[in-house]
């Protein structure tokens, strides 16, 4: 079904096209929007004021040949109940509340309800999470994790093909260090006669940078250690599994809460195809040697002195870095993926690293971004109470799992207070599901550019923009739709019908479902969903303040009205990556 929004795009556009000489008509020139407020109406159309400016004529009279040609074009008198000229020359337009009702009528029946899936499959990588081996995953992580799995969820609504792609930190010169030192003091972790958690490597991996610093013999044998690890010799080969494995043990339990797929494919995926990479730059006359190491300059990265930045491609001692590693990682995923769009989410921070990583690949010829989208979805701070970047009391980073496992024993509380009736295991699970929703409804629901204060008395709230106060409405309805309880038969007969004020604005906010996908798959911001439904809930509660159900004689229309509003809901939280309960 085409959106409310590009049905009367399209409409306004004819509209114009006939009303005025096509010179006049750029593309950008069609603007309509949902209205700010009732009293204009359901959509507008801005377009009159600057199409005036261009044929110097009185912006109301250019509004007014739009409004007469857009009158007469087909079917329009179905559609559209009123057109109203304001201000300088606004277009107000209001929906016919039987158009309302048709399409809810329609969306009933429809799995992906008013939004067209992508008619080509497209390949859509999406590089989102990916931690440090040996390194805890911090509240950095949380974010691109949560914001990652949203949009992957969102194109696998779409029907698209998304592969979810982990680009763990799992290669460079720092593993020498720790390998030497774990096989100097913690061997019997290597050997595998004893398991540790990823709190000790971490601990290691410092204490590692420590002697590297300080002795010189270590120094020494840590660069052996990653000769031999990049040479595969077969005993670094396995101590780095070992590091590699602890450590994704710590991230999968993390994914398994948060109920996040990803495959892992970390940089040293990569390794083996750097080196022809870095020929290849060279022999296309991209590298420029600097103090020793391949460097890549593109025109118009500069620092803050007014230099040009370098792409490092390999430094003055022969190893790759990070800079490699995404290089080729981009040609990979165009050349063997064959990806139409690459997404890839991580702190705001690392913004400039990919618009380089972009410029060079374009410039080497690795992808063309006529034909292959690239977004660099970049993300602000999680701040604690006191606005400075969040930490532990006693100033660490914080740990992500004790962050999750912190918001389920709040959760937790909550619920022993508000069903103390349930048993102990299904508090327990419905902790896990208000908690975990808690953490992520509070991410995605602020504009990923900005920061935000992490706060688990506010995130866990029944009032206010929060996941808690969404599946309260959830369950509420719910429990209305088993009370009313409309055999099947009965609404098999059932068309919706709308007449009260609350009705139409719930209904014309159903309506509404595709075009907010749309503009989160243009945009992706995520928090476009989330604005989606809590305005949903907000509507859905003045309809059910206003509008008898049970027993009205409009019961049953009301109840497809509920249900659609509830499945609603339900789709917007799984693409959100959240979870809904039956009962609270
Ligand atoms: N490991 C990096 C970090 O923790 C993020 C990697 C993001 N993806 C990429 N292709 N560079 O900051």
């Amino acid at each position: 079904m085409q959106t409310l929004l590009t049905l009367f795009r399209d409409l306004f556009s004819r509209a114009i096209k006939q009303a005025f000489p096509a010179e006049f008509i750029e593309s950008d020139l069609i603007e309509i929007t949902p209205s700010t407020s009732e009293k204009f109406g359901h959509y507008q159309c801005n377009s009159a004021m600057k199409l005036a400016k261009m044929l110097q004529q009185p912006p109301r009279a250019v509004a007014q040949a739009i409004v007469t040609h857009l009158e007469h074009l087909p079917s329009v008198s179905e559609w559209v109940e009123k057109l109203e000229i304001a201000g300088p020359g606004f277009i107000n337009m209001t929906v016919r509340a039987e158009y309302l009702a048709q399409r809810v009528n329609s969306m009933l029946h429809e799995p992906y309800f008013d939004l067209t899936r992508s008619e080509k499959k497209e390949k859509i990588v999406v590089d989102f999470s990916s931690p440090n081996v040996a390194k805890e995953m911090h509240v950095g992580h949380l974010r691109s994790t949560v914001i990652g799995d949203s949009l992957c969820r969102l194109f696998e609504f779409y029907g698209d093909d998304v592969l979810r792609l982990n680009h763990l930190g799992d290669w460079g010169t720092a593993f020498g260090m720790l390998i030497a030192y774990m096989k100097e003091e913690h061997a019997d972790v290597l050997k595998g006669t004893r398991t540790c958690e990823l709190s000790e490597l971490m601990e290691w991996y410092k204490a590692s940078k420590k002697r590297f610093d300080e002795d010189e013999e270590f120094k020494k044998r840590s660069q052996l250690e990653v000769v031999a690890l990049q040479s595969g010799e077969p005993d670094s080969q396995a101590a780095w599994n070992k590091i590699v494995d602890i450590s994704r043990r710590a991230y999968c339990q993390i994914y398994q809460l948060l109920d996040v797929k990803i495959i892992d494919r970390g940089e040293s995926f990569y390794n083996p195809l750097l080196k022809a990479l870095v020929h290849d730059l060279d022999v296309k006359g991209l590298v420029t040697i600097s103090d020793g190491a391949k460097c890549v300059y593109l025109e118009g990265f500069k620092n803050r002195e007014g230099e040009l930045l370098p792409l490092m491609v390999q430094k003055s001692d022969g190893g790759f870095n990070y800079d490699t590693t995404d290089l080729a990682a981009l040609r990979q995923r165009v050349d063997e993926e064959k990806a139409d769009r690459l997404i890839y989410v991580t702190d705001q921070g690392q913004g400039n690293h990919f618009a380089m990583i972009f410029k060079a690949g374009e410039n080497a010829g690795y992808v063309d971004p006529k034909k292959v989208r690239l977004d660099h979805v970049g993300f602000g701070l999680v701040l604690g109470a006191d606005g400075k970047k969040f930490k532990t009391r006693s100033g660490e980073v914080e740990k992500l799992i004790d962050l999750l496992t912190t918001a389920i024993s709040h959760a937790k509380k909550i619920i022993s207070e508000r069903t103390p009736e349930l048993s102990a295991e299904e508090q327990e699970k419905n902790a896990i599901v208000l908690g975990i929703n808690a953490v992520k409804y509070a991410d995605l629901s602020c504009n990923r550019h900005h920061d935000y204060v992490f706060s688990y008395d506010k995130m866990l709230r029944f009032e206010g923009n929060t996941a808690s106060f969404l599946l309260y409405a959830y369950v509420r309805i719910l429990s209305i739709k088993r009370r009313v309880a409309v055999p099947e038969s009965v609404l098999a007969e059932t068309a919706i019908v709308l007449t009260h004020p609350s009705e139409i604005n719930l209904a014309l906010h159903l309506c509404r479902f595709g075009e907010t996908l749309e503009q989160m798959k243009q945009d992706l911001l995520p928090n476009h969903l989330t604005d989606y439904l809590y305005n949903l809930a907000e509507y859905f509660n003045a309809f059910f303040r206003d509008c008898r159900v049970e027993g009205s004689p409009e019961q049953n229309s009301r109840w497809l009205l509920c249900d659609l509003t509830a499945r609603l809901i339900q789709q917007g939280f799984d693409i959100l990556g959240l979870k809904t309960l039956e009962r609270m």
